[in-house]
């Protein structure tokens, strides 16, 4: 199934209330988080008290948290108080990936796995079993507003290739650079959890969101 995650990233901090409802009340029920520490990535963006809020803003959606934190376990219980969806954590941010997996999963949480550009598929090839999605970023993490990296069709067609022979079906999620006009490309190559962050939030939020979603349910 395609999943549509606009990135709050991009909204108006000072009327996001009213930008989330719009853009969930467009037909999108997954809101993409990204929190950022200033220490993994360059930027620091918001974390667990600002996620309360959204949660309280738009009670149904279901919040994708995207974790470009350093050592992103030690927030474990914190996410899980607020009831997110879905936690994805960064190859690259932890030194024992498979058991910050294994506890995200205990939780009943979504456990998702990043790489950034930099790192190969293959270096998370023997953990895929242990994930329900995988991030590939399209961009180098920190900062919306970024042009997508065209080396991750490639990635995206790898981990697909890979779910498929394993029966995996695993949930592969795009991120960075995404917009109408590549859209489909991407979903060809594979990806099924389309990440937007500039492209849907402005000043016609309800459109783009329709648009992505008329493309996405015809594929
Ligand atoms: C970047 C974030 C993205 C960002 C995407 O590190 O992970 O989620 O919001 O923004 P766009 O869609 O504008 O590239
Ligand atoms: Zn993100």
């Amino acid at each position: 199934m395609n999943i549509l995650a606009p990135s709050m990233l991009s909204v108006d901090f000072g009327h996001m209330e009213k930008e989330l409802k719009i853009a969930t009340e467009a037909g999108t029920d997954v809101i993409h988080v990204d929190v950022m520490d200033g220490n993994f990535v360059p930027n620091i963006s918001f974390g667990p008290p600002v996620i309360k809020y959204v949660k309280k803003a738009v009670p149904n959606a279901k919040l994708d948290v995207h974790a470009m934190i350093i050592d992103p376990i030690r927030y474990l219980e914190t996410f899980f108080k607020l009831g997110i969806w879905g936690l994805t954590i960064h190859y690259e941010a932890t030194d024992d990936i498979r058991g910050d997996l294994a506890k995200i999963r205990d939780l009943g949480i979504r456990a998702g796995v990043a790489i950034s550009p930099d790192t190969p598929v293959s270096a998370i090839e023997d953990i895929l079993d242990q994930v329900d999605m995988v991030l590939a970023m399209s961009v180098y993490p920190g900062f919306g507003g970024q042009s997508f990296i065209e080396a991750t069709y490639q990635k995206l067609r790898e981990l697909r290739r890979i779910s498929d022979e394993r029966g995996l079906n695993l949930d592969i999620e795009v991120d960075g650079g995404v917009s109408l006009d590549n859209l489909e490309s991407i979903l060809d190559a594979g990806a099924n959890v389309i990440v937007a962050g500039s492209a849907i939030f402005g000043p016609n939020t309800g459109d783009n969101v329709i648009q992505f979603k008329n493309i996405m349910d015809r594929k």
